[in-house]
């Protein structure tokens, strides 16, 4: 018997999200999977169909369309009921040369899409949970939630309300039945660009980030950092004097900096 026999997953066609379903379409019985682009959500369903024994509904929509995704998560379950909720659609990418923040335009979108989008299915997930007394929910936020970013302020700072919003939540879900798993991956893979590969120590393929997420889902976790060394660094500098760590920083961070290709402006990943 499988623990997540309906799952449903935001931003599932992206490097995670795609991993994620394939990881996923191998242990349940319905697959609800949603992000914007109609055309890639359609050919994802259709190779997850044709590969899977399982119900696949795609529904092409913005998260931070209130309404439209309280209606998609009510009927998806109405289907069936969902047992795990994965919260991973979002935007990231980093500040261009010179620049300190995020324009105001990015910043707003940022917190749109991966603070609003989040609070938005979690209304709309919650309440037939809460009526159940059971379901599993998972967070992606980032590793850059723990001591913040330099080349993605905002993005960090959406990162790490999210975390927050987690560590509120738990204790009084965990009471009525539900679990909760922040998810706080590292880097993740990233393709080159113009022959280059930028700066991402330690980064992980999407299929190990989407493993370790089911895993910890699976054993109903609190929290996962990954990958080891990359957290393991990142919760140190966390326990360290708020100088010495921005020194170490800042010496991490240049070395990173000559050897990285500057990302186009918006780019979707980029952020950790
Ligand atoms: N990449 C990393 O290094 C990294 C590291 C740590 C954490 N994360 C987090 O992991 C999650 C997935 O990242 P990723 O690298 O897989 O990103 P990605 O490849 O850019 O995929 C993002 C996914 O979210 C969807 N999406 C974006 N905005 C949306 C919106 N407003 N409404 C609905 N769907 C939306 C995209 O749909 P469309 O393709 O249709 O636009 C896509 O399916 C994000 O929350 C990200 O912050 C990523």
């Amino acid at each position: 018997m499988t623990a997540f026999p309906h799952v449903l997953i935001t931003g599932a066609t992206g490097q995670l999200g795609s991993a994620l379903t394939d990881r996923l379409a191998e242990r349940c019985h319905r697959l609800s999977l949603c992000a914007l682009e109609e055309d890639k959500l359609a050919d994802q369903a259709a190779r997850v169909t044709r590969q899977h024994d399982i119900a696949v509904t795609a529904t092409a929509l913005d998260v931070r369309d209130e309404a439209a995704l309280n209606e998609w998560i009510r009927s998806s379950d109405a289907e069936m009921p969902i047992d795990l909720a994965i919260m991973n659609a979002g935007i990231g990418g980093q500040v261009g040369p010179g620049a300190m923040i995020e324009s105001p335009d990015r910043s707003a979108a940022l917190v749109d899409a991966n603070l609003n989008g989040v609070l938005h299915t979690l209304h709309a997930v919650l309440p037939q949970m809460l009526a159940r007394g059971r379901g599993h929910l998972v967070v992606v936020s980032s590793l850059s939630a723990v001591i913040g970013y330099d080349r993605a302020p905002v993005y960090a700072a959406t990162k790490a309300a999210l975390r927050v919003l987690c560590l509120s939540l738990r204790p009084s879900l965990s009471a009525r039945g539900i679990g909760l798993t922040l998810a706080c991956p590292g880097f993740l893979d990233s393709p080159m660009q113009d022959g280059h590969h930028p700066w991402r120590p330690f980064s992980l393929s999407p299929q190990a980030a989407a493993d370790a997420i089911v895993t910890a889902a699976g054993k109903r976790r609190a929290q996962t950092h990954f990958p080891l060394t990359m957290a393991a660094l990142v919760r140190t500098l966390a326990l360290m004097p708020l100088p010495l760590r921005e020194a170490i920083y800042r010496r991490l961070s240049s070395g990173g900096a000559n050897r990285s290709t500057p990302k186009p402006k918006g780019a979707p990943t980029g952020a950790p």
